[in-house]
């Protein structure tokens, strides 16, 4: 057969990888890693020129700032400022799904395309092992927004990722599936108050409950620079995506959450299921990877079975939102 042979960018983790990985990183190349939320397209915290590498890969408005990721506490900290309440959060929630936005320090190194001319900086310590070897042998910050071109499905395996980057990156470490399956929760700790900028990994509950207080109410409103950049649609699959669907409607694609009555399944042109048993934290880990296959399947309509609101729920909901809004 005479085709183009394309080299694959996906490498098993090894110490060398790791290192060869974190070389790269510091001549300011891109490198793609696990993290126990989704794939992240890493660069050169400290370096605007491998940041502008970053937003022209995904093809991102430069609007949107990016996360730093850091291999630990004391690390994030010469980045951010802490109060009591992003202290209590860390310290119960790093490593781990949490993305804390706090007051910028003066002598950051995190350079100004990272958080896109803010004030203020969005930190991250994951948890996923070969994230927090990487970011160890890099010894600088990694900002990484998840690896995808901007407006499609999260990767959460290193195909997902070669699928649209393959030829924008040094090397796409692979780490398997990711455990959580949605992106981090993202948390303001500013002027004395915390809010939830991004519902994520870390369902609220949990945040409340470290806090003894309910998160403070944030204005939504996506034109506030100073609100997290995130456009209304987002995570978006090609098909159209009618969400709380009680039935299906013939020739429509069915996104399941729990157990499917008969004449539904005989209706749908097929069913896919976050989870048979209705559990959230399986919904979470198969959202993006169920997205994708629908649109694999090349159907028209999807229609979306209810899921519920609480813990993790808020999260899917969400993303499920951002998928079914018209497309800009
Ligand atoms: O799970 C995750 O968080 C993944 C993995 C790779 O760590 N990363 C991720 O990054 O989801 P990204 O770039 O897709 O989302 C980052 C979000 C954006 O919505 C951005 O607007 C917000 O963080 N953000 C970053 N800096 C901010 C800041 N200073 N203030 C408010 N929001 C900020
Ligand atoms: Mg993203």
């Amino acid at each position: 057969m005479v085709g183009k042979m394309r080299f694959s960018p996906i490498e098993a983790v090894s110490d060398t990888a790791l290192s060869a990985a974190a070389d790269a990183l510091k001549r300011g190349e891109l490198v793609s890693f696990p993290t126990e939320t989704v794939y992240g397209l890493g660069g050169d915290a400290t370096s605007n020129a491998a940041v502008a590498k970053i937003y022209a890969a995904k093809g991102r408005p430069q609007f949107n700032p990016l996360i730093a990721h850091c291999p630990d506490l004391a690390r994030a900290k010469e980045q951010g400022v802490f109060n009591a309440d992003a202290e209590a959060l860390a310290a119960q929630f790093w490593p781990g799904p949490l993305t804390l936005v706090v007051p910028k320090r003066a002598d950051a190194s995190v350079c100004d395309l990272v958080t896109a001319g803010l004030e203020s900086v969005a930190l991250r310590v994951p948890a996923n092992p070969v994230a927090r070897q990487l970011l160890e042998k890099t010894g600088r910050p990694v900002a990484a927004p998840s690896a995808n071109l901007s407006g499609k499905v999260s990767p959460t395996t290193a195909r997902h990722v070669a699928e649209h980057l393959a030829d924008k990156v040094a090397a796409i470490l692979d780490g398997g599936a990711c455990a959580v399956g949605l992106e981090s929760t993202i948390v303001g700790c500013l002027d004395g108050k915390v809010y939830l900028l991004r519902p994520g990994g870390v369902p609220r509950e949990a945040l409340e409950a470290v806090l003894g207080r309910p998160l403070d109410l944030w204005a939504q409103n996506p034109e506030n620079p100073n609100a997290p950049g995130q456009l209304t649609s987002h995570y978006a699959p090609n098909a159209r995506m009618r969400l709380d669907a009680k039935h299906v409607c013939e020739g429509e694609g069915l996104l399941a959450f729990g157990p499917v009555a008969a004449g539904e399944r005989e209706r749908a042109a097929f069913v896919l299921n976050l989870s048979e048993t209705g559990d959230l934290q399986e919904a979470a880990t198969r959202l993006f990877a169920c997205l994708r296959q629908l649109d694999e399947t090349g159907v028209a309509a999807i229609a979306v079975q209810p899921v519920p609101t609480n813990g993790l729920g808020e999260a899917i909901n969400d993303r499920l939102l951002r998928a079914a809004a018209p497309r800009p």
